[in-house]
């Protein structure tokens, strides 16, 4: 498939370039349905902007799993710009958490303690993440301890995104919600049929590599 071609000579920062243009360009599509004049004003561009965010998280939290599944140039390529992915993420949630700072400082934090406490852990987690994918933070870490951090990192988040999608979705029967909260659960049952098919349970294909800078 020639686009798909095009597509895989895309890589790195340049990657990371469109991905953040790309995550920006569609929050800023928000923009004219938010009133930045009260909190619930700014609610929509708040969970606006996690929405743009996420479709980089899903492809960083399943690329090792497709190449796993599925090896071939695409999930190749996915996995070896997985950083890339990670930090176009970690650039989508910064213009989340630049939206909510606005409005915790100038309406109040809304969210009850159990649910900042989760954000705030996340949020941390991404920060380190975020950090030791450059080699200068990274290599203060062993590779042990630097795979526990990302592996802990990424559920921490999936865990966070799927909760919350999956309970917006018990209370409001939102559609949007639904299919959201079902690519979450889709994205970690891929991961466990890599692993399935790592051990041996299932056809394995290839064990993929580290990408530790
Ligand atoms: C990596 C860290 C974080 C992740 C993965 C995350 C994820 C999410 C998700 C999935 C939503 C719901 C979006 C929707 O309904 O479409 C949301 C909304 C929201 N988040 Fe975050 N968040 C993070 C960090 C934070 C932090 C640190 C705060 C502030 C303490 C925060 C405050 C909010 C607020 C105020 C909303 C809107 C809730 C509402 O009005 O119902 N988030 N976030």
């Amino acid at each position: 498939m020639p686009g798909m071609r095009q597509l895989t000579t895309i890589n790195s920062w340049r990657l990371f370039s469109l991905l953040a243009l790309a995550t920006t360009a569609a929050t800023c599509l928000g923009l004219p349905f938010a009133d930045f004049r009260s909190a619930h004003g700014m609610e929509f561009i708040i969970k606006h902007s996690v929405r743009c965010a996420l479709p980089s998280f899903l492809l960083a939290y399943t690329a090792s799993s497709l190449a796993t599944l599925w090896p071939g140039p695409l999930s190749r390529w996915l996995l070896s710009n997985r950083r890339y992915l990670g930090l176009a993420f970690a650039y989508g949630m910064a213009l989340h958490l630049a939206l909510v700072g606005y409005s915790v400082l100038s309406f109040g934090n809304r969210l009850n303690p159990t649910v900042t406490a989760l954000d705030l852990t996340a949020a941390a987690f991404l920060l380190a993440m975020t950090l030791t994918s450059f080699r200068w933070f990274a290599r203060r870490l062993s590779l042990a301890n630097w795979r526990r951090l990302h592996k802990a990192g990424a559920y921490t988040i999936w865990l966070l995104a799927t909760y919350i999608y999956c309970s917006d979705v018990r209370y409001e029967r939102d559609v949007v919600h639904a299919l959201v909260a079902s690519a979450f659960v889709a994205a970690w049952l891929l991961r466990v049929a890599a692993w399935a098919a790592q051990h041996g349970l299932i056809d394995a294909v290839k064990r993929p590599e580290s990408h530790r800078p």
